[in-house]
């Protein structure tokens, strides 16, 4: 039998995956089980953001698993302490929660604005402001969560007290703000509602309304955050800092990782046994996290992934075939003139490009270490693709 069967027949049907088996990868290049060379400018959905293999990344996840593969949080380990040590140094936050994805990054930010809610004005304070198209996750909460009601199915009853926002729209959040409002959750650029970044003016109301009202602020920065954008957080091109950040995606370079980082205010609101994860913080995934942050952290990286970002941003929008280039840095999102971006991705997968879609774009997230030749090589295939005559 061979891959893909085995796959259909035994795993269950939620995913429309593309005919490619994936066997190894170096960089920003993959090879399918039938000999193809594919560049990616996918990133396993902006999450091998050192690329495939990356060898000092490698090394160390390698290190580690010979060493200490895991521990229960009911003892510390070293990679743990020196990542958490690394991100709230490098961000600013006090505290952080380390859990296993995106959606239990954003579950633990839920639990904490409630809870300093609670704890500071007793019941009833639980609302929580997402944005109309956000994506938060798959749990029955980050799915109320989410603002898309094609989300909002089957799975009744989902968890209360979401209300959705239009995004850049002042008016309609402050019709959508009241007393019962603890925190207000967004996504500087929306990734999966199809590429799209906030208005500063509206970012800017939202973090003066949380200050004035006590409300938090929370950034899903999963897709966004750790050099996504070009810089660490998106929220830095915003010039703002919620109270609340969430990350995963990329943090760990491809291994499961979720964060919650939380401000002096909120740091201690999950005491013991308020929140807890037994995989959360995994010795082996920690040791990758920590490689990944200690490339960012190389002089020159940031600056780099905002010039290839650029490159890549202006060609694809000198195309006449191009109606709209949008996002932040290397999350980019196009939309198409005269065709679907859907075929606009089976065009680029025939000719050994991997790109993503949302919406009614096509989505690039390539690996923020990607070399000039694997960059110029795939700007090429998406430029034909788009150009319609690959
Ligand atoms: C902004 C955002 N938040 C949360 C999630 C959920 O992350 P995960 O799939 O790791 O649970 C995603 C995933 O695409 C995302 O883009």
């Amino acid at each position: 039998m061979s891959i893909i069967e085995q796959t259909n027949l035994h795993i269950m049907p939620t995913y429309g995956r593309n005919d490619v088996v994936i066997v190894d990868g170096h960089g920003a290049t993959c090879h399918s089980a039938d000999g193809k060379t594919y560049i990616d400018f996918g990133s396993g959905i902006g999450t091998t953001s050192l690329g495939y293999c990356n060898d000092a990344w490698a090394d160390a996840v390698c290190a580690q698993v010979r060493k200490v593969q895991h521990t229960s949080n009911l003892f510390y380990h070293q990679p743990q302490a020196e990542l958490a040590e690394k991100l709230c140094n490098m961000s600013g936050y006090a505290k952080l929660f380390f859990g296993n994805s995106g959606a239990e990054a954003n579950e633990c930010a839920i639990k904490v604005a409630r809870k300093y809610s609670f704890d500071k004005y007793g019941k009833g304070r639980y609302n929580i402001i997402t944005l109309v198209n956000s994506f938060h996750g798959r749990t029955i909460t980050t799915l109320s969560a989410t603002g898309q009601d094609v989300f909002h199915n089957y799975f009744f009853p989902f968890t209360e007290g979401f209300r959705y926002v239009k995004a850049n729209d002042i008016a309609d959040l402050h019709d959508k703000l009241d007393d019962t409002v603890c925190a207000i959750m967004i996504e500087y650029v929306q990734g999966e509602g199809g590429v799209m970044a906030l208005d500063q003016a509206f970012v800017n109301e939202i973090r003066k309304l949380c200050n004035e009202k006590d409300i938090l602020m929370i950034a899903d920065e999963v897709q966004t955050g750790v050099g996504r954008t070009g810089k660490l957080f998106a929220g830095e091109h915003y010039g703002c800092k919620a109270d609340i950040v969430t990350l995963a995606k990329g943090l760990a370079g491809g291994l499961p990782i979720g964060v919650c980082l939380a401000n002096e205010a909120c740091a201690d609101v999950l005491g013991k046994g308020a929140h807890g994860s037994t995989f959360g913080g995994n010795p082996v995934v920690c040791a990758g996290a920590v490689k990944v942050l200690e490339t960012l952290e190389t002089p020159g990286m940031l600056e780099n992934i905002q010039r290839k970002s650029q490159y890549l941003r202006e060609k694809i929008s000198a195309l006449d075939t191009v109606q709209e280039v949008s996002g932040l840095g290397f999350m980019i999102g196009i939309l198409p003139k005269d065709q679907t971006a859907a075929k606009v991705q089976e065009t680029c997968l025939q000719n050994g490009l991997l790109v993503l879609t949302a919406k009614d774009r096509v989505r690039l997230l390539p690996p923020l270490t990607i070399t000039e030749e694997e960059l110029t090589k795939g700007a090429e295939i998406l430029c034909n693709a788009l150009k319609n005559n690959a």
